[in-house]
């Protein structure tokens, strides 16, 4: 084994005399002349040594037959005028085992390997820190970055970055570098199990500057296009696992049935027939076909979260002790019969799970309290302690055979002491938690709960075998540290092109007036709105930090860019806030809506303050259910003024317009659309036609927080489903709906074209209903919304019925 030694001269220059460095290999785990031989010598770095230069000792190890663990040699230096900074270890990798041979089956290299681990490292395996985040509790429990050795000391099975967890210089080579950094102190321990790095790349991997940036989930569910779901995830599988990270907390398969929650943008959908479905496709995306592929340079292991519940907790139920309830939703109580919890909350995870074999699965914060079945007297039950839904619906259920992480000091919120919070937990199912500062207590506790007889080793060991045959087939034994052929494709113009479509197939056109859009290129523009010039606001939370922030944090193409790029001859005046003088000859493109948030703090109701950059407490805006006065303003100064105007809104959640919708000519639902603002102008502009369809229903009042397609009383301002297309751009006729529906029955059930043609139907059926000033009757924006939930469960003959319904009388 080479030695590299390298001089450091405090300020950089030279060295002004001699620095004398002897050395002598140590007594470790190897066994002196069996494995290596006791070595010593001198290095001298003479006087005028440049700052940074190095010089190698070989140490050497010597080959031995048959299978050994790793065993170590330290090299003891010892510096005549200068300080050691580092001690070094020669390691002598594990070899010959059979869990290491990939020729070998999967289980039995898992069982190999567990028949070799002791019960620390069981326990270590079943544990993951966060790099950067200190235990509140316990002052002496260092944070890993600060002592990345507890990695071998502890065994941990697994690091995490937490929203905006970076490496202080924020690129994807940094993150590379310190996740092998992190990754290197595995190289230590007797069987050398890899750690599996974990992150929340949910629109991409958002915490690494230049990374590419997607539409949030309530974009991707506009889409209305798996294909396109499924190349958004591969792509984000090649930029995370380029950066050396193997694992991705998403997708998210929360179901948004009240858009007050302030995870709405995570959520595919308020169908969850929708958000299996999106969720399958970018489950499909990350991992690639089948197990085969999780090894691949461009794949990473999925997480479906959050199970169960959540998206669908009651408003004020919201519970986040360590915040002391101010969250008025998020981590709140789901109250649900089991029928209802099964068909919304739980089918999405179905295809994801069984079909797509997602590797891992995250509980929800919240909890579900039971209105009938055998748990309807428990009262509301954690998921993360929920045994009939963890090992119960999932694990025998559905069959689930990867491994369930619980969510950022998730377990904390079981009701008890932190004995029986950390029993119940593994006892209900949960294989890995994630216990960001509270790793070190994590590991004794559930130590002494398996000694004690508490936990039952078989449950421990069912818990690694998840763990390790994830690791197994991830290829972490074969290549534990980053393989970085693919770093320089982070960001790259390729994979912006994808997120650009994306963005273009996300933008739901809500009206359209005189056909105002598509602009024409050479058309005088009056560009407004506090999100049109900003990149933080259009790409919103989970970006460079937890919460988001405004501005320009990372590298990309706001919406105003974007205009200027797809349409240079335009005459483009641009005034945030509308102050500068409209022409009234000009076109109005006034892009509104909300500033970043992510969890909790994005509660209607929430706290008003969050975290900036460097983690101190700033206010920020209320979030409400309402287009801002401030935005009102503006939207009326230009849609005044101008000759016509169209409205953008770039938010987290449909926001509600009070009796703006009359003096709007054309109206847009952006979304979050990410980092390629170039998206949203090739539909501004016909370079890309409209194809959005709303994945959230429109709310008409600020009272309809809880807005479903299905619901008994449905009075959106546009239903689920709702879209215009601006590929067709006559004005329809009655006759048009009866000449749908009559291309329709001309085909059969299967014909490829059905999605088309009942899409042209609905077309034609939407734009007999609409009003200018008051959107869609309730009637016919609840047969719209049917519709598009039967075509989604194929069920072309209902969605044909209810359209064509839709436009009776
Ligand atoms: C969120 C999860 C996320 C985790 C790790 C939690 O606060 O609820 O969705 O995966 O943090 O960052």
């Amino acid at each position: 084994a080479t030695v590299t030694v390298r001089l450091d001269v405090e300020g950089g220059g030279t060295l002004a005399r001699d620095v004398t460095v002897r050395w002598s290999t140590g007594v470790g785990t190897a066994t002196l002349g069996a494995d290596h031989a006791a070595a010593s010598g001198t290095l001298v770095f003479p006087a005028g040594t440049a700052s940074g230069a190095t010089q190698e000792l070989a140490v050497a190890t010597a080959a031995t037959d048959g299978g050994e663990t790793a065993e170590t040699v330290p090299v003891q230096l010892v510096a005549d005028g200068a300080a050691v900074g580092t001690t070094a270890t020669v390691v002598i990798d594990a070899h010959d085992l059979p869990y290491l041979d990939p020729e070998l089956p999967v289980a039995e290299r898992v069982d190999d390997l567990l028949s070799r681990m002791s019960l620390e490292a069981k326990v270590g395996q079943m544990t993951q820190a966060e790099r950067n985040t200190a235990d509140e509790e316990d002052e002496s429990q260092v944070k890993i970055d600060e002592d990345p050795s507890q990695i071998a000391s502890l065994q941990l099975g697994s690091v995490l970055s937490g929203g905006g967890s970076a490496p202080e210089e924020n690129t994807p080579e940094a993150w590379a570098d310190m996740v092998d950094g992190y990754q290197l102190w595995t190289r230590l321990t007797p069987l050398q199990i890899p750690l599996v790095y974990g992150v929340d790349a949910v629109h991409g991997h958002g915490n690494v500057r230049g990374a590419t940036v997607f539409p949030h989930n309530l974009g991707l569910g506009a889409t209305r296009d798996p294909a396109l779901v499924e190349e958004v995830s591969h792509v984000t599988a090649a930029e995370t696992r380029a950066t050396g990270i193997p694992w991705n907390f998403a997708p998210c398969l929360c179901v948004a049935r009240d858009t007050r929650w302030g995870r709405t943008y995570e959520s595919f959908s308020e169908d969850p027939t929708l958000v299996g479905l999106m969720g399958a496709a970018a489950t499909r995306g990350l991992q690639g076909d089948g197990a085969g592929d999780l090894a691949d340079r461009d794949r990473v292991m999925a997480t479906v979260k959050h199970i169960g519940g959540d998206g669908d907790t009651e408003y004020g139920s919201g519970d986040d002790p360590t915040r002391e309830g101010e969250y008025p939703i998020d981590q709140g109580v789901t109250v649900t019969s089991e029928e209802d919890f099964e068909r919304i909350d739980l089918a999405p995870y179905g295809p994801s799970v069984q079909e797509e074999d997602a590797g891992a699965v995250m509980p929800s914060y919240s909890s579900i309290d039971r209105t009938d079945g055998p748990l309807a007297d428990e009262g509301p039950i954690k998921a993360h302690a929920d045994a009939a839904l963890l090992t119960g619906y999932l694990k025998e259920g559905l069959g689930f055979d990867g491994f369930v992480i619980s969510d950022y000091n998730g377990i904390d919120q079981i009701p008890g002491d932190r004995a029986s919070d950390v029993r119940t937990w593994v006892n209900a199912g949960g294989d890995m938690a994630m216990e960001p500062g509270d790793f070190a207590s994590f590991t004794t506790t559930l130590l002494e709960e398996v000694r004690a007889g508490r936990v039952a080793e078989e449950r421990v060991d069912d818990a690694v075998r998840r763990i390790l045959t994830k690791k197994v087939e991830l290829g972490l034994f074969e290549q534990p540290f980053a393989d970085r052929t693919n770093l320089g494709d982070v960001g790259s113009a390729e994979h912006r092109g994808v997120a650009r479509r994306a963005a273009a197939a996300s933008q739901v056109l809500l009206k359209n007036d005189g056909q105002v859009l598509p602009l024409a290129g050479d058309a005088p523009l009056y560009v407004a709105g506090r999100n049109a010039d900003d990149l933080g606001n259009q790409i919103g939370g989970w970006s460079i930090t937890w919460q988001g922030q405004s501005g320009e944090h990372t590298e990309g193409t706001t919406v105003l860019e974007g205009i200027r790029e797809v349409a240079p001859d335009a005459e483009v005046t641009f005034s945030a806030d509308a102050s500068a003088p409209v022409d009234p000859e000009s076109t109005g493109v006034v892009v509104v809506g909300e500033t970043p948030y992510s969890e909790g703090f994005g509660d209607v109701g929430g706290p008003q303050w969050a975290y900036d950059p460097a983690d101190n407490e700033v206010p920020r805006e209320p979030k409400t259910m309402e287009l801002r006065e401030e935005d009102r303003a503006v939207v009326d100064e230009v849609c005044e003024q101008a000759a016509r105007c169209v409205v953008l809104v770039v938010s987290g959640r449909p926001l509600v317009l009070g009796d703006a919708l009359g003096d709007v000519d054309a109206l847009v639902a952006s979304a979050l659309p990410g980092s390629e603002g170039g998206g949203v102008a090739d539909v501004l502009f016909g370079a890309a036609p409209f194809t959005g369809q709303l994945s959230h229903s429109w709310p008409r009042t600020a009272e309809q927080g809880e807005l479903n397609v299905g619901d008994e009383e449905y009075a959106p301002l546009f239903p689920f489903g709702w879209g215009l297309s601006t590929e067709a751009t006559r004005t329809p006729q009655e006759q048009d709906v009866e000449e749908a529906v009559a291309a329709v029955d001309a085909v059969p059930a299967d014909d490829p074209r059905m999605r088309e043609l009942v899409g042209a139907l609905r077309q034609a059926v939407q734009a007999l209903v609409a009003d200018p000033a008051t959107g869609v009757p309730a009637r016919a924006a609840d047969r719209i919304a049917r519709a598009d939930v039967a075509l989604l469960e194929g069920d072309h003959a209902e969605a044909v019925r209810l359209l064509a319904d839709a436009v009776e009388e």
